[in-house]
């Protein structure tokens, strides 16, 4: 009698790009990814189209340390600009970073002027995210691409280190163990938007 081969439980790559989900930042727990892991995410992310080669963005880890800075960066940002804020309030922006064990800022650098578009150079720094996002999930982890309004505060990005005047912020991208399985939401039915395009309609 030969033995039946051992079931692959391992979920394909094909599955995990089908099955992918986004868990909240706050569901993320310990622990994060290790620095094998890490490097992982980075070199995957970093493997992104990218046209003329420009590596137009730069990903930023920030775990306990750097969360902590940011946090008390966006929380005085928040207090001097809303007076009335309470300190609960106050408390939840320097919280806001440290949501999750790892969190990796992405952020274009578009070279300009170049023959590149900006438009491709944004796109590509989109594709970081979006790499970075299933390669947490291929690692077993949950994670959230998330801008919020510190994505959009020439403060927040020069204190990063960019340049607000070209750079922009695209994705804080929060990592960790899910604390819970997210549950499925509904998805686009493809015939909304997919179509065969044979030709100008009528044509
Ligand atoms: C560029 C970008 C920015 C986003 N920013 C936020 C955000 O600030 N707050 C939020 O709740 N969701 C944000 N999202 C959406 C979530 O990341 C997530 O995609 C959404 O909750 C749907 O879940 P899913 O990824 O499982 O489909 C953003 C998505 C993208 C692509």
């Amino acid at each position: 009698m030969t033995a039946a081969p051992a079931a692959d439980t391992a979920p394909s790559a094909l599955d995990l790009i089908l099955t992918r989900r986004s868990t909240k930042a706050f569901d993320l727990v310990e622990p994060g990814p290790g620095p094998d892991e890490l490097e992982a995410l980075l070199r995957a992310a970093t493997r992104v189209p990218d046209h003329g080669k420009l590596t137009p963005w730069r990903i930023q880890v920030l775990e306990k340390q750097g969360q902590a800075a940011l946090g008390d960066f966006l929380a005085d940002l928040f207090a001097r600009e809303i007076p009335e804020a309470n300190d609960k309030q106050i408390a939840f922006e320097r919280d806001r970073p440290q949501r999750a064990p790892l969190l990796l800022v992405v952020t274009s650098k578009p070279k300009t002027p170049h023959k590149i578009p900006d438009l491709e150079q944004l796109l590509s720094a989109g594709a970081v995210c979006t790499t970075l996002l299933h390669t947490a999930n291929a690692l077993g982890y949950g994670a959230q691409w998330l801008t919020e309004w510190p994505a959009y505060r020439p403060e927040v990005c020069r204190h990063l280190g960019h340049d607000p005047d070209n750079d922009q912020i695209v994705g804080l991208i929060y990592i960790g163990t899910r604390a819970q399985a997210p549950d499925e939401r509904p998805r686009p039915d493809l015939s909304d938007v997919t179509e065969v395009w044979a030709g100008p309609a009528g044509g």
